[in-house]
C-alpha cells in the first residue's frame, strides 16, 4: 500500500513536470507569439511600411526635411510607414530617428538601423579577400565580432555583411569583399563572420544582425563585368554558389540580401526559386530577405517588369520580404492587395519575419538599445582593435616569391630605397568599404618604417592623379606622366635593396570597379622595369583588392609580396613581415592569373575529355600561354620551410576517414603552415572537379619540429549535389591529397564502400 502510494505519488511528479514542461513554449514560440499578436494590430499600410527600407535622407539631428522627397519619408516615419533604414548612423542621429517613429507612429514599432559594415566600423580590418588569405577563422571572426562591437556603438543594427559570393573572376571589382573562389574555405569563412556579427545571442548589447548577399549568382556576372548577366547551370549553383549561404544560414544569420542579376533569365529579386524553394522551403530559413539597392526597379531596365506596380508583384511573390530603395512596395503593394495580385498570406509571411528579427534584438524591450553615449565614445578604434586589426592584418600577407631568401630584411639595412606612391598612401589600404574610418587615417608603409627607426630614402615615382570631380572612377595612378621615374632610377641605383609599394589605390576595386585589365594600373609596370634595370635587387609589394596578371614580376623581381589593403594597421603589419617580426602564414584563395586571358581560372575546375599535355594541337589549351595558374589556390611561403611525409589512410570504427600527414619544419624559424586536404572523385554520376579542398588546419611548428596532423572525413565530405539539388554519395575511388597548396600535394587513393 505504501509502496503503491509512492508510486502514485511519482507518477504523479513526472507527469506533472512534463505537463509543466510542455506548457512551458521555447523562446522561439514567445516571439512567434508576440509577432502575431502585433501583427493582429497592423493595419495593411502599416503592415507594407515594415517591408519598406529608406536610405537616410536627411540630417536628423538639425532642421525638419525640406526638400520634398525628404519630407514625404519624414511623413512615413511618422506614420509607421518604414521598416528599416540604412546609411543613418551616430547615436544622436539614430535616438533621433527612432523617436519619430516610437513617439510618433501608431504601435511605435522600432526601426532596423542597416549599414555596409563590411571590414570594420571605424578600426578598419582587412578587406575580406585578405582576411580569407588568413585561413584563420578565429581572426576573422574576432575582426566581425569588433566590427560588430563599434557599430553597435554608433546605433548600427544590421550590417549588409557577409558578402559570401563565390567568385573565380579576378576582373570582377568585388572579389575584394568575399572569401575568394572556393565554396568549402567560403562556407567556413561565412559562419564565422556571422557568428562575429551576432555573437551569442541578437540580444546582447554588441550583437548586430547579420546578412548574407548577394543571393544568389552575383560573382559570376559574365565577363568580369559588374551587374551583368550570370548564366550558370544549377550543377554550379548548388555545388559552388550555394554552399557558404547554407552554411550562413546554419550559423543563424538573421538576413539574406538577394542580388542585381538575373539567374534563368529571372532577377534574384523576383526569382521565387532561389528565395521561396530553396532558402525558405528547402532550408527552413526563417530570417527575412531584403532586396539589393533598388534591385526592384532595375527590373524594369532588364525588361522582365513594366513598371514598378509589376516590380512589387513580382518581388513579393518570390519572397523578397524588404524592399531596399526601389519605393515599389510602398507606392503598390497596397493596391495590388486590394486587386488580388498580391496575397495578404504574402504581406503577413513578410511583416512576421522582419518583426521578429525586431523581437530577437530586443528592440521592443528598447529601441534605443544602440544608442549609447558612452560606448559610442569608448568603443571605437580602442588600442584592442587596433591591435586585432594589426593581428590579423599580418596573417593576411602572402609570401609570393623569396628567390635566395632576400626577405626578410635586417633592420639594420643600409642604402634602402622605397619607390612607389602607394608606400606613402595612407588612404588606399583602408579599402574599399572603408565606412566611418578618417581618410587617410592608415599607417603607411613609410609610417611604418619610421616609427620602427629602419633608415630608407624614398620616391613616389608615379602618383595618384584626382579627376576634376571627386568620383572614384576618375581617380588613377599617372597614365602618362613619367616626370618622376628619373629621381625614382636615380634613387635605386645608389641603393642596395629596393622596394616598391606598386598595385591598386584603394578605390580602384569594389562595387563598380571592374578591369578587363589585370595588370599594374597606369605606369607602375614601366617605373618597375626602369628600376629594375638599375638595380633588380627588389622586394615588390603589392597593394591591390584583387589578383593581378603579374607575371613580368615573377619572372624578373627576387621577392614578392601580396599585402593587399590591409586596414587600418596595413603599414606596421608589412613592416613586421618584410623585416621578419612576423614569419608570412597567409596562401591565396583566388589562383592569380599569368594573363587575363586565362581568366576565369580557377583550381577545382573539371577535367577536360582532352587534357593534356600533348605533342598536337587537339586538347585544351591555350597555343599562347599555360593552363597553369601563376600562384595557384592555396599557394603562399614562409621564411622556414614546411615538408610532407608519410600520408595515412586509416577507415575508423565509426565509419569516417583518418587522414594523417607528417609536417615538419625544416628550417630554422618558427612558422604556421595551412595544411589543406582535397580530395577528387574519379568516377562519377556527375564529373566532379579535379581536386575539392574538404579540411584544413593551420599549424604552428617551431624549427625542427615535427607533428602529426590528422584529420577526420566523415561519407557527407564524399559527396556532390546533382544538376536537382539532391545530395548524393556515390561509394568509389577517390584521391585523397594532402599539402601545402592546390599544386603540391601528397596523394593516395580511397575506396568509399557502400
Ligand atoms: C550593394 C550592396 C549594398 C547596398 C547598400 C548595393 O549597391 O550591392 O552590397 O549592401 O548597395 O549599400
Amino acid at each position: 500500500m505504501k509502496l503503491n502510494k509512492r508510486v502514485t505519488f511519482l507518477v504523479f511528479i513526472v507527469l506533472g513536470y512534463q505537463s509543466t514542461f510542455a506548457q512551458k513554449p521555447s523562446s522561439v514560440e514567445v516571439t512567434d507569439q508576440k509577432v502575431s499578436k502585433l501583427l493582429a494590430q497592423m493595419t495593411l499600410e502599416e503592415k507594407i511600411g515594415q517591408m519598406n527600407q529608406y536610405n537616410g535622407f536627411w540630417e536628423s539631428t538639425g532642421p525638419l526635411p525640406q526638400e520634398e522627397s525628404a519630407k514625404l519619408k519624414y511623413e512615413h516615419l511618422k506614420k509607421g510607414w518604414v521598416g528599416a533604414v540604412l546609411n543613418v548612423t551616430g547615436v544622436d542621429n539614430v535616438r533621433r530617428i527612432q523617436e519619430i517613429v516610437v513617439n510618433e507612429s501608431r504601435l511605435g514599432i522600432p526601426l532596423l538601423f542597416g549599414s555596409d559594415v563590411i571590414h570594420g566600423y571605424k578600426t578598419i580590418f582587412p578587406i575580406p579577400l585578405a582576411e580569407s588569405a588568413s585561413w584563420d577563422l578565429k581572426a576573422i571572426e574576432q575582426s566581425a565580432r569588433i566590427a560588430a562591437v563599434e557599430a553597435a556603438a554608433v546605433g548600427i543594427n544590421w550590417t549588409f555583411a557577409p558578402m559570401v559570393d563565390i567568385s573565380r573572376d579576378a576582373r570582377w571589382g568585388r572579389v575584394m569583399e568575399g572569401a575568394g573562389e572556393d565554396p568549402f574555405l567560403g562556407a567556413k569563412i561565412a559562419a564565422a563572420r556571422v557568428k562575429g556579427f551576432q555573437g551569442e545571442s541578437l540580444s546582447f548589447p554588441t550583437s548586430i544582425a547579420a546578412c548574407a548577399k548577394h543571393f544568389a549568382g552575383y560573382g559570376f556576372a559574365e565577363s568580369g563585368k559588374d551587374y551583368n548577366t550570370v548564366d550558370i547551370g544549377t550543377y554550379t549553383l548548388y555545388n559552388t554558389v550555394l554552399p557558404p549561404f547554407k552554411s550562413a544560414a546554419d550559423a543563424g544569420v538573421a538576413t539574406f540580401m538577394n542580388s542585381f542579376n538575373v539567374l534563368n533569365g529571372v532577377p534574384a529579386t523576383a526569382n521565387s526559386f532561389l528565395q521561396r524553394d530553396i532558402l525558405k522551403k528547402k532550408w527552413a530559413y526563417r530570417g527575412f530577405v531584403v532586396s539589393d539597392w533598388g534591385s526592384g526597379k532595375e527590373m524594369i531596365d532588364h525588361g522582365f517588369a513594366a513598371d514598378l506596380k509589376q516590380v512589387a508583384e513580382l518581388s513579393a511573390n518570390a519572397g523578397s520580404d524588404m524592399d531596399m530603395e526601389s519605393y515599389a512596395y510602398i507606392n503598390h503593394l497596397k493596391t495590388l492587395v486590394e486587386e488580388g495580385k498580391v496575397d495578404l498570406k504574402v504581406i503577413d509571411e513578410a511583416v512576421s519575419r522582419i518583426l521578429r528579427l525586431k523581437f530577437e534584438l530586443g528592440l521592443f524591450d528598447n529601441p534605443y538599445k544602440y544608442c549609447n553615449f558612452k560606448a559610442e565614445k569608448s568603443n571605437l578604434l580602442t588600442p584592442e582593435h587596433r591591435a586585432a586589426a594589426l593581428d590579423v592584418a599580418k596573417k593576411s600577407i602572402v609570401l609570393l616569391k623569396n628567390k635566395n631568401n632576400l626577405l626578410p630584411l635586417k633592420k639594420s639595412q643600409k642604402n634602402l630605397a622605397v619607390i612607389g606612391v602607394l608606400a606613402s598612401d595612407k588612404n588606399s589600404p583602408l579599402g574599399n568599404w572603408r565606412l566611418a574610418a578618417t581618410d587617410s587615417s592608415a599607417v603607411s608603409v613609410t609610417d611604418a618604417l619610421s616609427a620602427a627607426k629602419i633608415s630608407y630614402s624614398y620616391a613616389k615615382g608615379v602618383e595618384l592623379v584626382y579627376g576634376k570631380t571627386n568620383f572614384p572612377d576618375e581617380l588613377s595612378i599617372n597614365t602618362k606622366d613619367s616626370s618622376e621615374f628619373a629621381q625614382a632610377v636615380a634613387l635605386a641605383k645608389q641603393s642596395e635593396v629596393v622596394m616598391m609599394v606598386l598595385g591598386e589605390h584603394g578605390m580602384q576595386s569594389g562595387e563598380g570597379r571592374s578591369r578587363a585589365s589585370l595588370t599594374l594600373p597606369g605606369l607602375q609596370q614601366q617605373l618597375l622595369e626602369a628600376v629594375y634595370r638599375v638595380n633588380p635587387n627588389i622586394v615588390l609589394v603589392l597593394m591591390n583588392g584583387r589578383p593581378l596578371d603579374i607575371s613580368w614580376a615573377d619572372e624578373h623581381i627576387p621577392a614578392i609580396v601580396e599585402a593587399w589593403q590591409l586596414g587600418t594597421s596595413s603599414g606596421t603589419a608589412i613592416t613586421q613581415v618584410l623585416f621578419g617580426d612576423y614569419n608570412p602564414s597567409g596562401k591565396l584563395t583566388m589562383s592569380f592569373p599569368r594573363s587575363v586571358g586565362q581568366v576565369p581560372i580557377y583550381y577545382n575546375h573539371f577535367a577536360s575529355g582532352r587534357p593534356g599535355p600533348k605533342a598536337e594541337v587537339f586538347w585544351s589549351h591555350y597555343t599562347d600561354e599555360s593552363n597553369k595558374p601563376l600562384y595557384p589556390f592555396g599557394y603562399g611561403l614562409s621564411y622556414t620551410e614546411f615538408s610532407y611525409a608519410d600520408l595515412q589512410l586509416e577507415e575508423q570504427l565509426s565509419g569516417k576517414l583518418k587522414v594523417s600527414v607528417k609536417l615538419t619544419n625544416k628550417g630554422g624559424r618558427s612558422g604556421e603552415e595551412v595544411v589543406q586536404l582535397f580530395l577528387h572523385d574519379q568516377v562519377a554520376s556527375q564529373v566532379r572537379p579535379v581536386k575539392e579542398l574538404k579540411a584544413f588546419e593551420k599549424v604552428l611548428l617551431a624549427p625542427g619540429e615535427t607533428k602529426l596532423v590528422v584529420f577526420e572525413l566523415d561519407s557527407t565530405e564524399f559527396g556532390f549535389y546533382d544538376q536537382y539539388g539532391k545530395f548524393i554519395v556515390e561509394p568509389g575511388e577517390f584521391e585523397i591529397m594532402v599539402g601545402g597548396s592546390s599544386e603540391d600535394l601528397l596523394k593516395k587513393n580511397w575506396t568509399l564502400r557502400k
